[in-house]
């Protein structure tokens, strides 16, 4: 069962926003999230809002799941007004394993934010997926639909850590569903991996790097094992039975990643995530990391609308019942401060390529800024030019940057 959600302000009954807020939306991109909350079983290290088939009761079957989320849509419209924000510039379908669903559930759910919003002619839209849970036909389908874009969960190419990980793949599945994928035509393929996975070598990341590579893959994103409180991974480490993950091998591997994508031709655009093309970049994060306005759609999904954030409840059967009585799904909200919304964009624009303009940070943030530059934090060529760009070190260090702007 996953994490509780944090508190906050109510949400009244209708979902209704501050009327200060609608007026600002849409100004920096707007995309939709839907989550979709099920998966065939539970990674031993994943906390993440998700249910296996039997743990649900009624109400919250994959079945009637496309038409709650459509419920919820409806509401959001009338949320937002008659008038739309803006065409939706991305829409992102995640999980859970949303490749659980019916293509046609799929297709309906997409249908259904066109017709409410509109899409704009350029719009990015992915669904993430399992290896397993795909085949040519399903991909042939679900492009057809209008999906553009597949981002797969890889993870490693070493059969122990992908047993360790309690994956359902075999080692060879993830980049041949990356090549079925590009041969139904979507514009952009993803590949996640973790690196740093009790027992995984350094020979068994470069492995799943070279596998990335020779895939036809246009997009990574890596990232160290998190232990996440509460999972089965996390327990099996306190009793001992795994090593927890170790800080200078995952720097170690995040070295690996880096060069050997690097001269593969892919470059990072945020400190996790690598891209063959500015065009492959996904749009869909960077409107998060950039102070977008998105809706999330689904259980424990979160919105974040012209300066206010709110969360859904978590579990789907709570969250269809409150659908079905006719009202928000919303858990909690809150309106974020001038400090609150300093402090995201400090951290999150960071770790971005483009770096963050000196110019936002106050005093103690420019002493900090400078402080980061005289430890190899930061380039120099970039400071002289007003702006906070990462050196490679300094994405080792990213926290501890973020932390010397805003002290
Ligand atoms: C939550 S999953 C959803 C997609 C899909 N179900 C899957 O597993 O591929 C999205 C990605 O989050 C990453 N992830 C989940 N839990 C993680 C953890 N504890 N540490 C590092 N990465 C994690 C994995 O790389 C995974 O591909
Ligand atoms: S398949 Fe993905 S979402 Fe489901 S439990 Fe595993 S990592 Fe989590």
């Amino acid at each position: 069962m996953p994490g509780q959600l944090p508190e906050g302000e109510p949400v009244p009954v209708d979902g209704a926003l501050p009327p200060s807020v609608r007026a600002a939306v849409g100004e920096r991109g707007f995309g939709v999230y839907v989550h979709v909350p099920f998966c065939a079983s539970r990674c031993g290290y994943c906390d993440f809002n998700t249910y296996t088939a039997t743990e649900l009761g009624g109400g919250a079957s994959r079945e009637e799941y496309a038409d709650t989320v459509l419920a919820e849509l409806k509401l959001a419209a009338t949320v937002l007004g008659e008038r739309p924000p803006r065409l939706v510039d991305t829409v992102f379908v995640g999980g859970g394993t949303p490749t659980l669903l019916e293509v046609d559930d799929l297709a309906r759910i997409l249908a259904g934010i066109a017709d409410t919003w509109g899409l704009a002619p350029d719009v990015e839209i992915t669904t993430e997926a399992n290896p397993e849970s795909v085949d040519p036909h399903y991909l042939r389908r679900l492009r057809k639909a209008g999906y553009n874009r597949l981002s797969l969960g890889m993870q490693s190419t070493a059969p122990a850590v992908l047993e360790i990980l309690d994956r359902r793949h075999t080692a060879g599945r993830a980049t041949a569903a990356a090549a079925e994928a590009r041969d139904a035509g979507f514009d952009h393929v993803n590949l996640d991996l973790i690196y740093g996975s009790p027992g995984e070598t350094a020979e068994d990341f470069a492995a799943s790097l070279a596998a990335v590579i020779a895939s036809g893959a246009d997009h990574v994103s890596a990232y160290a094992l998190i232990v996440e409180e509460g999972t089965r991974l996390a327990s099996r480490m306190r009793r001992g039975e795994l090593p927890f993950p170790d800080d200078d091998v995952a720097a170690d591997r995040y070295l690996a990643a880096e060069a050997m994508l690097g001269a593969a031709g892919f470059d990072w655009y945020e400190v996790s995530n690598w891209a063959r093309s500015p065009a492959a970049r996904c749009r869909h994060n960077l409107l998060y990391w950039t102070g977008g306005d998105w809706w999330g759609l689904g259980p424990g999904a979160h919105s974040h609308v012209g300066g206010v954030r709110w969360w859904n409840v978590k579990h789907p059967t709570e969250y269809a019942k409150r659908l079905l009585a006719g009202e928000s799904p919303a858990y909690a909200r809150e309106v974020l401060s001038v400090a609150d919304r300093h402090l995201e964009d400090v951290m999150l624009r960071v770790r971005l390529v483009q770096g963050l303009p000196l110019a936002v940070l106050d005093d103690a943030g420019r002493s900090g800024a400078a402080r980061a530059l005289a430890g190899g934090l930061l380039r120099r060529d970039a400071y002289m030019d007003g702006c906070a760009v990462l050196t490679l070190r300094g994405r080792l260090l990213a926290d501890a940057v973020v932390r010397d702007l805003v002290p």
